[in-house]
């Protein structure tokens, strides 16, 4: 009986661990965004400031987010961990963000608790002892044998600052071998906030959040909310790529054409990010297609506290190695800098304090009108 439990328990991190590898290959080959999708930032235009009559020397971009003090109000969404050379990957992301005083994430820490031998893949405070270090746990896991105490094993093992609970519908259902029983997970998440010992931020990974959404989230104790919204990297296309790769068609039966609608599922990361900061007070991460600072400024301008990126720096990273990724960030934060200047804006908290610069139209300002969400 042990025997068996152990090796199934093997067979399950061979999967795990091949798993991520197979997602960091598929986001950095293939076109993993949906066609015709997009965040929805291109229907909010910003109304400038003929003159600033600030000084562009003194814009500063430093910012505050759960306590501690930032450089810049960007963050390194989570990504990887669990196979060799993820441990590459969260190495180079960890000394670049330690560089530049920004936060980062690491992808979900499953493996690792089923393997401590994986724990270094994550851990990367050995290399950047000072980095803000997110960790990362499927909320839907707490459904199938993993507990509040491996969620603080996971926080332990790797010493994070904050926790991201991601929760991923959508991706669940297209994948090979996805868990899909997502009952009773709401009071899991408020037992999971009020065990913790450190912030648990409630992260989408793709599908977006409504207000109501991110209120309930607000209510189970999280700390902050990562609207993860529609319009960057689809988490159902990749799983639809693997099934094609792996012929596989597990539980999750015929996988959909990567042409089909239901692919678009989900609110854009623009319209969630302000659904959530119109109707409720709680820190935002606005994280899903934000390759543009101009979709940065224009979530600050929101009220957004953060701003998520993740695929751009994992493809710079393998393309042009660390120094293309502090490059790319350095230029992205010059760029929110330029447009905090033209908006009249000195510092962070004054660039989010100025929704009314936004105005939406076309489709976001349909949604926001029927959603009663328009200033
Ligand atoms: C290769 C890769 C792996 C990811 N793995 C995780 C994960 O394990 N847990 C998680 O919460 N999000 C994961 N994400 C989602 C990102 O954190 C982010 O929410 C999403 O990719 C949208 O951002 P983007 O459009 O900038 O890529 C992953 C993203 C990428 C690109």
């Amino acid at each position: 009986m042990a025997k068996t439990k152990e090796k199934n328990n093997n067979d399950n991190v061979f999967h795990l661990k091949s798993r991520k590898a197979h997602h960091v290959k598929i986001v950095v080959e293939e076109d993993v965004s949906v066609e015709g999708q997009t965040n929805f930032f291109e229907y909010f235009d910003i109304i400038p400031s003929a003159i600033p009559d600030i000084d562009f020397e003194e814009v500063s971009t430093e910012t505050k987010f759960l306590g501690k003090t930032f450089s810049a109000p960007i963050l390194i969404a989570g990504m990887t961990g669990g196979y060799p050379e993820a441990k590459k990957i969260n190495q180079a992301i960890a000394e670049v963000c330690q560089d530049l005083n920004i936060p980062m994430g690491v992808g979900s820490q499953r493996a690792m608790l089923a393997d401590p031998s994986l724990v270094e893949t994550f851990d990367v405070k050995k290399f950047a002892p000072d980095v803000f270090l997110i960790g990362n746990i499927g909320l839907v896991q707490l459904n199938y044998g993993y507990g509040v105490d491996d969620a603080q094993r996971a926080v332990d093992l790797i010493n994070a600052d904050a926790i991201a609970v991601h929760v991923n519908a959508f991706q669940e259902l297209m994948q090979p071998e996805g868990d899909t029983n997502f009952k009773g997970l709401w009071e899991k998440m408020e037992e999971i906030c009020k065990t913790l010992s450190v912030p648990v931020i409630g992260k989408e990974v793709g599908s977006g959040m409504s207000w109501q959404d991110v209120l309930r989230m607000q209510e189970a104790g999280c700390s902050a909310v990562d609207v993860g919204g529609a319009g960057g990297t689809s988490w159902p296309k990749i799983e639809i790529l693997r099934h094609v790769e792996e012929k596989t068609k597990k539980k999750a039966g015929k996988p959909l054409p990567l042409n089909d609608p239901l692919l678009k599922w989900g609110v854009p990361t623009a319209l969630a990010t302000w659904e959530a900061t119109t109707k409720t007070n709680i820190p935002i991460i606005s994280t899903g297609g934000m390759y543009h600072p101009l979709s940065a400024a224009k979530a600050l301008l929101m009220g957004a506290k953060m701003v998520g990126i993740a695929r751009p720096v994992l493809k710079i990273l393998i393309e042009k190695g660390k120094e293309g990724v502090k490059e790319y960030l350095e230029e992205y934060i010059l760029n929110v800098k330029r447009i905090m200047f033209l908006v009249g804006a000195k510092n962070i908290e004054q660039m989010t304090s100025m929704k009314w610069r936004l105005v939406p139209w076309g489709r976001a300002k349909d949604w926001l009108e029927v959603r009663k969400l328009l200033l």
